[in-house]
């Protein structure tokens, strides 16, 4: 499964790639605001940070809008993911860039029939998000389930992007479903590592280490 930050923030995708566990970056508007940064700026500055796709999300919600500033957000790099909101000229304009060349995340999926419809648009991603799928009541996970199954019964090639991700437990389910990719805040990415008997045995190793008195 492919690991994106879902962040806008520089120094913590820096810290991510430098581990190597960063395989792309999604940002929203929202996380755009929330940094303070210039957009275009910004992009293109995650873009020369990251190999993999950098999600930048068009605002227009009209099809000529939606391809006007697609047009601008493409010229960024290389690496830059379109991403379009779950509509239906959201999904014309996925339908368009896509035939161009262009990677595109269709956002915002709540129903495994919208991923079905990003999957027949030809979406490279779509993102179910999991955490607000929850939070009204609903399994995020079961979402993530029903879309694998539907793309693997129909061989789609959309990779479901695991999204509004907040715990371990939705890392580890969606691993199970097998997700292509999941997108989390940096501090839940790194999360992941913890594990209290992983702690405890470094004390307890260095503790008798110290007892020998030696060094390497
Ligand atoms: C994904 O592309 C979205 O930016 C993101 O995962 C939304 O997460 P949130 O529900 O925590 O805002």
């Amino acid at each position: 499964m492919k690991f994106f930050a879902d962040t806008a923030e520089i120094a913590d995708i820096k810290d991510l790639a430098a581990i190597g566990l960063l395989d792309g970056v999604t940002t929203n508007p929202s996380l755009i605001a929330k940094s303070g940064r210039d957009f275009k700026e910004v992009t293109k500055e995650i873009c020369g940070i990251v190999n993999g796709p950098v999600s930048a999300e068009v605002v227009a919600l009209d099809y000529d809008g939606m391809m006007r500033e697609a047009a601008i957000l493409r010229k960024i790099a290389d690496n830059v993911c379109i991403k379009v909101p779950m509509t239906l000229d959201g999904l014309k304009a996925c339908k368009a860039l896509t035939g161009d060349g262009s990677m595109v995340n269709v956002t915002l999926c709540f129903s495994a029939n919208q991923a079905l419809l990003a999957a027949k648009a030809g979406a490279t991603f779509v993102s179910p998000f999991v955490g607000r799928h929850d939070d009204n009541g609903f399994d995020g996970m079961e979402l993530i389930a029903d879309i694998r199954l539907i793309y693997d019964n129909y061989d789609f090639r959309t990779e479901i992007l695991v999204a509004s991700v907040r715990h371990g437990i939705h890392v580890l389910n969606a691993a199970r479903i097998g997700a292509d990719v999941m997108t989390a805040p940096p501090a839940v990415i790194k999360g992941l590592v913890k594990h209290v008997l992983t702690d405890k045995g470094i004390e307890g190793f260095l503790a008798d280490w110290a007892k020998t008195g030696q060094t390497i």
